[in-house]
């Protein structure tokens, strides 16, 4: 770090991360620490992973010193890796009495999952517990260990939930997001009772390593007294299919299927309802489910909404059907269907808010009913157009009890951590913010109250909606028009900025590293980028390569390179423990003016090179001065599918312009996200 490579990267500088410390304390045994889901009045799961079997014990009871109570062991469901071999695991006779359940669609080899059912319990009431081997806790001693049960249906009670989607980016933002949310719930003493997960949590393809690291990683000191209520997205759908209820997300969550947790029973875990107290939640699969009014979905959703007797309805899931954020409503399926089929009947049934994400952006509505038609108009769909906020034109009114197309305030709050973008703007937003954060909600008797969060902790947007006799619903022929916003100059392209590195990340090839390189002449064939190449003819040299720049320290100077030749080729075979455990590879690289990279003879990165490779690349773009020598990251594509346990190669060609180029820069690390 001493060489002078500008540090460009927001948050490069705190490369280690505040998330993983609370795992450091556990026993390494746990590979997914206890967490809590599909509460009811009655009864909660609590599920976690192990690198090998166990003697599953779940100790609970109502102080934390009295852990009283134990689960039946004909209660607790085992669920194995796809490659753990049954037969050696049963020989332990470690599971006599246990369930067995379905194999986990993938997890790493040796992987044990229990799954154990806490029932009986008592409604509203806290309770504790520690998850043991035998007698011995897996747990600390902590009474953060705890769940509280939810009040019976229909209990009075106030209610404060949290909600974002697109979070799971295992980058720093997604961090700052959640601090500053648990901040702001720990300031004024009211934490979460439970948080609505809007989907994308698991970037970049909902594998089971990336809702390790980019789900469980940094939500776990929450996830094992709040229950994390799940929505099916497009990027947990790469990997997961939610029609069939099989993946890497349905080994993760256990969702209710049989009105277990208030509802009609969906019987299937992609779509399903609960009750809090006052409300009723329902979550919907937007993304793989027909979503036409015939389909099971549409149907199961009718039937949902004519049997509850909740005062509050809160509909959830991914594709918002009204956004111009990152996603336009006006011209993705998903989405127009979810506001043509699906927002009627939400709106038919009295449905007070809807929560989305995919679009990375917070847009939050008037008060709105009956805008299905394509492209969204606001013209006669707004009943109130004020902004909703009690200190500013005040709440919006809806009668008491649940009167079909009263009103619904839409929000998208898919601003949780993924890369912001505005396209224009939707003509029923109130608000619509380009920052990162998340929303809180409040239900007290009447009155529902939402917070947007930003990432720093400051309120960015606050709307009541209050229900009580004697309002009328009246439609507005010209509500209020939201500024049109002009799309600033266009941003520095990916290109050219790169990305933020993982929020905490290991070095697979350091800096500074020794490479093998071949420079002034070219490969014969393409054999230089794989493994097993007989290299012997390479000369071996330090980091960075190169000339120009006075102020960068050359590791090998290639003092002969201007005016004779303008490529230089780089290899370095690397080892891996588990590839299956690596959620991103990327490089951290400053470079002049241009390269591609390769990771087991696999084209994986490609920055200022136009056309082509080796002898042949074309189109390579000078770089300014000033750029040269600033370091970049950039994810490796698909390097999942390409990365080996064991040894693998790296190999990248670093061009210059041409013959006359003031510098040439290779300074490259491969690493890994941690
Ligand atoms: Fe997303
Ligand atoms: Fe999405």
């Amino acid at each position: 770090m001493a060489r002078v490579i500008h540090i460009a990267l927001l948050g490069l500088v705190s490369l280690v991360s505040a998330v993983g410390r609370e795992t450091e304390s556990l026993p390494s045994i746990l590979s997914r620490a206890p967490y809590v889901q599909c509460a009811t009045a009655t009864s909660i799961w609590v599920l976690w992973r192990t690198t090998r079997p166990i003697q599953p014990v779940v100790r609970y009871g109502l102080s934390p010193q009295q852990l009283s109570s134990r689960v039946e062991r004909s209660a607790i469901v085992v669920r194995l890796a796809p490659t753990t071999n049954r037969a050696d695991l049963e020989l332990t006779n470690r599971w006599a009495g246990l369930t067995l359940g379905p194999r986990l669609h993938s997890a790493p080899a040796g992987t044990v999952q229990y799954e154990a059912h806490l029932t009986g319990l008592r409604p509203a009431t806290t309770y504790y517990y520690a998850v043991c081997d035998g007698d011995q806790p897996l747990t600390a001693p902590d009474p953060s260990y705890h769940f509280r049960t939810h009040p019976l249906p229909g209990t009075l009670v106030p209610i404060r939930f949290g909600a974002f989607g697109d979070s799971g980016t295992g980058r720093e933002r997604q961090r700052r997001v959640w601090e500053a949310l648990l901040e702001f719930t720990a300031r004024d003493r009211h934490p979460m009772d439970f948080f609505l997960h809007l989907g994308d949590m698991a970037y970049n393809r909902g594998r089971d390593v990336e809702f390790s690291t980019r789900f469980f990683g940094p939500y776990e000191a929450t996830l094992r007294h709040t229950v994390f209520w799940p929505t099916f997205a497009n990027h947990e759908g790469i990997t997961s299919k939610g029609a069939a209820g099989l993946g890497p997300y349905f080994d993760a969550y256990r969702c209710p299927t049989n009105g277990e947790a208030g509802g009609a029973p969906s019987g299937h875990e992609g779509f399903y309802s609960f009750d809090y107290g006052p409300a009723h939640f329902i979550s919907l699969n937007s993304h793989d489910e027909d979503r036409r009014p015939t389909s099971r979905m549409a149907q199961w959703l009718k039937r949902d909404l004519a049997q509850t007797r909740a005062q509050w309805l809160i509909a959830f899931f991914h594709q918002a059907p009204y956004s111009k954020g990152s996603h336009d409503s006006d011209r993705e399926k998903e989405m127009i269907q979810m506001r043509t089929y699906i927002v009627p009947i939400l709106e038919a049934a009295g449905v007070d808010l809807v929560l989305a994400g995919h679009s990375h952006i917070y847009e939050r509505s008037m008060l709105v009913d009956g805008a299905y038609a394509t492209p969204t108009i606001a013209e006669n769909a707004v009943l109130d157009d004020g902004d909703g906020d009690p200190r500013g034109d005040g709440p919006y009114r809806k009668p008491a009890g649940r009167l079909p197309n009263a009103g619904t305030v839409y929000v998208v709050a898919g601003h949780g951590g993924a890369t912001m973008r505005r396209k224009a703007t939707c003509p029923l937003m109130r608000k619509t913010i380009l920052e990162h954060g998340s929303l809180l909600v409040d239900i007290q008797g009447d009155t529902l109250t939402g917070y947007m969060i930003d990432h720093y902790g400051d309120v960015r947007d606050t709307f009541s909606i209050v229900k009580r006799d004697g309002v009328t619903p009246m439609r507005l022929a010209y509500p209020w028009v939201p500024p049109a916003w002009i799309a600033a100059k266009a941003p520095a392209t990916m290109d050219e900025l790169g990305t933020s590195p993982p929020d905490s990340y290991l070095e697979l090839i350091p800096r500074n590293a020794t490479w093998q390189y071949l420079a002034g002449t070219h490969p014969r064939s393409d054999a230089w980028t794989r493994l097993g190449f007989d290299g012997r003819d390479w000369q071996v040299g330090e980091a960075p390569f190169g000339y120009g720049p006075p102020d960068v320290q050359f590791g090998t100077v290639l003092a002969d390179m201007p005016g004779r030749y303008t490529t230089v080729y780089l290899r370095r075979e690397f080892d891996v423990e588990a590839a299956d455990a690596v959620t991103e590879l990327g490089l951290l690289i400053a470079y002049a003016d241009g390269f591609i990279a390769y990771l087991n003879g696999h084209e994986v990165l490609r920055r200022g090179v136009g056309q082509d490779r080796g002898r042949s690349a074309r189109d390579i773009t000078p770089r300014r001065a000033q750029d040269r020598t600033a370091l970049r990251y950039y994810p490796l594509r698909d390097a999942e599918r390409y990365l080996r346990t064991g040894r693998n190669v790296l190999a990248i060609e670093g061009h210059v312009a041409n013959l006359n180029s003031p510098a040439c820069l290779l300074d490259p690390a491969l690493i890994s996200e941690d």
